[in-house]
């Protein structure tokens, strides 16, 4: 598919979570540190939607059972999760947000 817009960039404050759906892809769009980051918002452990959660610099906290998803590798930093969440190859141009999907 290559590089499709999620949103503008003025739309992902530090902190804050946007959600945008491409295709059948359910992703979140999450600033930290500076830095904007987009991975897939469907919990690996029972599918809640992690653009609920919480963000920390540790990533995203997932509102059902807390486990905490490095926005980097989509890793969960602690249990119940185990298995990590797809993340995406991301680029700012002309204020918007693209990923390579
Ligand atoms: S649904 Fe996310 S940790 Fe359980």
């Amino acid at each position: 598919m290559g590089w499709v817009r999620l949103c503008s960039e003025d739309e992902v404050a530090e902190g804050a979570v946007v959600s945008a759906d491409v295709g059948e892809s359910r992703l979140m769009a999450v600033r930290l540190g500076g830095s904007v980051r987009v991975a897939a918002r469907t919990c690996t452990h029972e599918d809640a939607d992690l653009s609920c959660g919480f963000v920390s610099p540790e990533g995203v906290r997932c509102p059902l059972h807390l486990s905490v998803f490095d926005m980097e590798s989509g890793m969960p930093l602690n249990p119940p999760a185990q298995n990590p969440i797809m993340t995406y190859n991301v680029k700012i141009e002309h204020g918007a947000v693209f990923v390579e999907v």
